[in-house]
């Protein structure tokens, strides 16, 4: 297996360009299920998750083909064609599903489309239990017959979907996503009460328009969407990465350097934003992205708790803590979106963290410095904390597991290496 090897210590400097939004782009792929015309996505980015969605999809029938790749330093990203003109096959099996638990959003598309879908359940991952009761009932108000049986979720709907109106207890992103793409092929009108707005939620919802979706109140909590009888292909390009954005500020930040970030914008995440400038970090816009600067600042923490959007992002949390450790004074971190986030804290505490967790909270100390030791990844986000603090840390990082990174970074070392880290990639036998 993989690892990342860091020398720390080195201010950053320089220019990332920003990919395109994993998590834009999962839903947009799955979208491609309720056409039978081609779906174009620009600005595609490269990653292991990217792929086991494409793998899934193929085995749906879904013709997949692949247009080039990045030019250097801009953001147009790669361009994937997806057509999926007869779905072959309307199960979902578990050893594709359990890679990556978004793969669920095929089950929304599969029902409005073909009446019919066997998901396998995601089971348990890291930061907790992630249920996907949300999906299964705005479904069945939807009109499908939910079963589980053996693992997996069989969802019926013979005669199609009727528009229904469904409010969410809770927000959900990827619930959010499944039933708005269910609900742009059922009959009549859905209206769809406490969704999720984060700006990949908009993104899908911009593509879904442009496959001739007809879909109110995109951005706010309320979304209203008349079925139509059937969706056409469309072009659409991802918008950018703010967790990736969001991961190299705090780059900046942690090595006290001086970061240009192209193609993003503020509206992507204010919250975060203006957690960085209480810290101390200045913000700059450019001519096309942010700037961040911390070169001679005095970063002091602040408190920080995840919410959904456009509250502070929980995909930021383990980030923003990795900073915290570094910095003056004391940082409270609450996290509200999932329970057993903080799976990167021993590993920081290993690294001369001083940071205490209670319940859903954790109260980090700054320390004068963090040092270099070997730790381990346990998901995508922690794993990136434990890079952002191997950067600051003096002395030498390991970070064992890469293959989380892998799924939601594209070419991090490059990317970091060419502003001045010390940072290779020690390829594994296995
Ligand atoms: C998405 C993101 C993930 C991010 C998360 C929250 C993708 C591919 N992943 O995940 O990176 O961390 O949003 O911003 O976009 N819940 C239920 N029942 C459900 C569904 C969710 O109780 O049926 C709960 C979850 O356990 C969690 C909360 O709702 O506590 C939010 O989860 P959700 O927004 O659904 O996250 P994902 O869509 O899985």
């Amino acid at each position: 297996m993989d690892r990342i090897r860091i020398r720390g210590g080195n201010p950053l400097k320089g220019r990332i360009a920003i990919s395109g939004a994993k998590n834009a782009a999962l839903p947009l792929m799955a979208a491609s299920l309720l056409t039978d015309e081609t779906l174009t996505l620009t600005n595609l980015p490269q990653l292991a998750d990217i792929a086991t969605l494409a793998s899934l999809l193929a085995q749906h029938g879904v013709a997949i083909s692949m247009n080039g790749e990045a030019p250097q330093g801009g953001h147009s990203g790669r361009a994937l064609s997806l057509t999926a003109a007869t779905i072959t096959n309307t199960t979902a099996p578990y050893d594709l599903v359990r890679k990556m638990r978004a793969s669920v959003l095929v089950l929304g598309p599969l029902v409005a489309r073909e009446g019919r879908a066997r998901v396998s359940l995601p089971g348990g991952c890291a930061i907790g239990t992630r249920p996907v009761d949300l999906h299964l009932k705005g479904l069945s108000q939807l009109g499908a017959a939910i079963d589980l049986t053996e693992g997996y979720i069989e969802a019926r709907a013979p005669h199609g979907l009727k528009g229904a109106h469904i409010v969410f207890p809770t927000v959900s992103v990827g619930a959010t996503e499944n039933l708005m793409m269910a609900a742009t092929l059922a009959d009549g009108e859905s209206v769809l009460v406490n969704v999720a707005r984060e700006p990949e939620i908009g993104d899908l919802a911009r593509c879904l328009i442009a496959m001739g979706a007809e879909i109110a109140g995109v951005g706010t909590d309320t979304l209203r969407i008349r079925g139509v009888k059937r969706l056409g292909g469309a072009t659409h390009a991802i918008i950018a990465d703010r967790i990736e954005a969001g991961s190299y500020a705090i780059a900046a930040a942690i090595t006290r350097g001086d970061l240009e970030l192209s193609g993003v914008s503020v509206e992507l995440f204010e919250a975060f934003l203006e957690c960085l400038q209480r810290m101390g970090v200045a913000v700059m816009p450019t001519a096309d992205g942010l700037r961040f600067v911390c070169s001679g600042n005095e970063l002091v923490g602040v408190d920080v708790m995840t919410e959904p959007f456009p509250g502070f992002p929980t995909d930021l949390q383990a980030q923003i803590m990795a900073l915290m450790t570094t910095v003056s004074g004391a940082a409270m971190i609450t996290e509200t979106v999932f329970e057993n986030r903080f799976m990167h804290v021993p590993e920081l505490c290993r690294m001369g963290a001083n940071i205490n967790v209670h319940r859903a909270s954790a109260m980090v100390r700054g320390v004068p410095h963090l040092t270099g030791a070997p730790v381990m990844a346990t998901d995508l986000r922690a794993s990136v904390s434990l890079v952002l603090a191997g950067l600051a840390a003096r002395g030498e990082t390991t970070i064992n597991r890469v293959y989380h990174l892998d799924r939601g970074y594209e070419r991090i070392e490059e990317k970091l290496a060419a502003c001045g880290a010390d940072i290779e990639r020690v390829r594994g036998n296995a």
